[in-house]
């Protein structure tokens, strides 16, 4: 994965870009780089490290140029060193490249390109030197690009800048590129957030679309030359969305937003529910799949749907292989992702293109919502935090609602969630945040933690662990309490803390599971509606009904953040994760 913006216009093109690949950086951030036109050649400025530790670097704000392309790079092919940054240029610089995805052919082209002069370890640099063999043997560049387009395997999207020409040319195939339509000029970028202060006029590009982006007007033309008509879109979400306003991080700004985004759930259009709803009681078996986080919510759904009668099974994206031979044409799939381009999702998708799909996506644009028959945007608006959050529990919620609505339940879903919404005043009470904060400070000099839950809170266990270990490194273990008798209690000591996770329906037996923990000395800290003698620390929740799990959720995605804070991370952007994987 990688984030890509470039504008070409009548304006100064850097603060727009300075400030878009700044909000691009979730996409990764081992290195940054940039392709700046100017009346001397094409400027290269490219370096490892956060975006902002290169841009001081190289004073970029000091630069101007109406036409430019910035790269902030997460390694995939070559390792984290300045020379595997982008943009690549060609042996003669006439051009520069940034790319995000990945050629799988790079290793048989670049054998090809025996002649060219390779400086880095990447498969980028073969598409700058595959453009220059084109152009040395006389074509255009809009024919160089297209004929490495069409030589190139694999997923990618890339923007060229060609010091000869007054356009961009980019190309999309499977890593997602956008197009946006401004006042004076316009955007490429793999985003929208990252240029929507400036224009909310988007086209969303398909796959083998070639844009020339001039720097009044545009053409789209398809790999076989056809001209391709996209609409444009006008884009709902605000700039400040992608901004941290009165917040520290974006993961505490977008976690306290769930109470506003539940309360409006009240009042949102169902529709799409229903249809769904409709969709998988008649389904022979359904399948949820995600990928982390939204791997969790495809688990809490399917449990939700077969308590209501539904044959359903939640499947890690790629693991879907693994079914192929049992897959029928009367199966239902629900794609669960907050950016609707996760790799492993997508590369399955020729696998059931024959079945009916239903999305609960947040990008509303992306490659997968494009790709479903009934679409359910959650609604969270930009999450830009790397840690996933409220995505999370909004997607939990619809699936919820999917499964009482196909079991004729849809009054009492709602009845639910209003509860939840009461309920959610006493939870972010001040005491209750001051006991998450003892709770950090206790686990914060932790190697590990264990989560424990039983039935649907050993689903929100495990989204617990997954937070902890994503923002404060410490390794954290989710296990179903019922299964800690056979074999994980010999870890037990009086050293060892258990996060345990306690509602109502399970509550009996979930105390009988701690008890056998506390017997062996383990420490335990309680998230639950109510203080139990068998807990050493505790935290509460509220009741939600069907939507408990929100409350809890949110509780362990403050405890994260809360513990990463007390270390002193980078919590939006911890290391070596990215927030939208595009490779498989
Ligand atoms: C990455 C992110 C996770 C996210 C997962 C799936 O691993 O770091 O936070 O849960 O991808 O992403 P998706 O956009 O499909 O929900």
């Amino acid at each position: 994965m990688c984030g890509i913006i470039a504008y070409n216009g009548q304006d100064d093109a850097i603060p727009y870009l300075l400030e878009g690949i700044r909000n691009l950086e979730y996409r990764g951030y081992d290195s940054f780089g940039c392709a700046i036109d100017s009346k001397v050649g094409i400027i290269i400025k490219k370096d490892i490290g956060k975006v902002d530790d290169v841009i001081n670097k190289y004073k970029i704000q000091d630069f101007s140029s109406s036409k430019a392309i910035f790269h902030t790079r997460w390694a995939t092919h070559g390792g984290i060193k300045a020379e595997n940054a982008h943009p690549m240029v060609d042996c003669t610089h006439r051009i520069a490249v940034a790319h995000n995805g990945i050629i799988e052919n790079w290793a048989e082209l670049k054998e090809s390109l025996g002649a060219h002069r390779f400086v880095s370890d990447t498969d980028t640099e073969v598409l700058s030197h595959l453009i220059e063999e084109k152009l040395n043997d006389g074509a255009d560049i809009q024919s160089a690009v297209k004929d490495a387009f069409n030589k190139i395997k694999g997923s990618s999207s890339f923007i060229v800048l060609d010091k000869q020409s007054d356009d961009l040319i980019a190309v999309k195939k499977g890593s997602p590129l956008v197009l946006g339509i401004a006042k004076n000029g316009n955007f490429l970028s793999s985003d929208v957030p990252s240029f929507v202060r400036h224009t909310n006029k988007v086209v969303y590009l398909s796959d083998s679309d070639m844009v020339v982006l001039g720097k009044k007007n545009y053409t789209i033309t398809n790999l076989m030359n056809r001209d391709v008509n996209h609409d444009v879109s006008t884009v709902n979400f605000s700039y400040q969305q992608a901004e941290k306003g009165d917040y520290e991080h974006f993961m505490i700004k977008e976690i306290m937003e769930q109470p506003g985004l539940m309360k409006n759930l009240e009042s949102a259009d169902l529709k799409n529910v229903v249809r769904a709803a409709e969709l998988v009681k008649h389904a022979k078996q359904v399948y949820l799949m995600g990928a982390g986080t939204s791997y969790h919510a495809a688990m809490l759904g399917a449990k939700v749907l077969r308590e209501n009668g539904i044959n359903a099974v939640a499947v890690q994206g790629q693991d879907l292989i693994t079914y192929r031979k049992v897959i029928s044409a009367e199966d239902v799939f629900i794609l669960i992702s907050q950016s609707g381009e996760t790799a492993d999702i997508i590369n399955v998708l020729p696998l059931i293109y024959k079945n009916q799909k239903i999305g609960v996506i947040n990008s509303e644009g992306s490659t997968l919502a494009k790709d479903v028959d009934v679409l359910i945007p959650i609604g969270a608006g930009l999450e830009k935090a790397v840690a996933s959050t409220k995505s999370f529990t909004l997607s939990g919620v619809y699936l919820t609602f999917i499964g009482m609505f196909a079991a004729g339940r849809g009054e009492e879903a709602i009845r639910d969630l209003k509860l939840m919404n009461i309920n959610m005043y006493n939870l972010l009470v001040p005491s209750v945040l001051s006991a998450i904060d003892k709770v950090a400070e206790k686990i914060k000099g932790l190697e590990n933690v264990f989560f424990l839950g039983r039935d649907a809170n050993y689903i929100t266990a495990l989204e617990g662990a997954l937070k902890l270990k994503e923002v404060s490194y410490i390794h954290a273990e989710a296990i179903d309490a019922a299964t800690f008798k056979h074999g994980p209690l010999a870890l037990i000591s009086d050293k060892v803390y258990a996060a345990a996770v306690v509602s109502e329906v399970t509550r009996n037996d979930m105390l009988y599971n701690l008890q056998e923990v506390k017997a062996r000395g383990g420490n335990i800290i309680g998230i639950s509606d109510k203080n139990e003698n068998v807990f050493d620390m505790f935290i509460r929740t509220q009741n939600g009904g069907a939507f408990t799990f929100v409350m809890h959720a949110i509780i362990l995605q403050l405890l994260a953040y809360k513990t990463a804070m007390l270390k002193g991370l980078d919590i939006d952007h911890p290391r070596n994760l990215a927030k939208t994987v595009t490779v498989l």
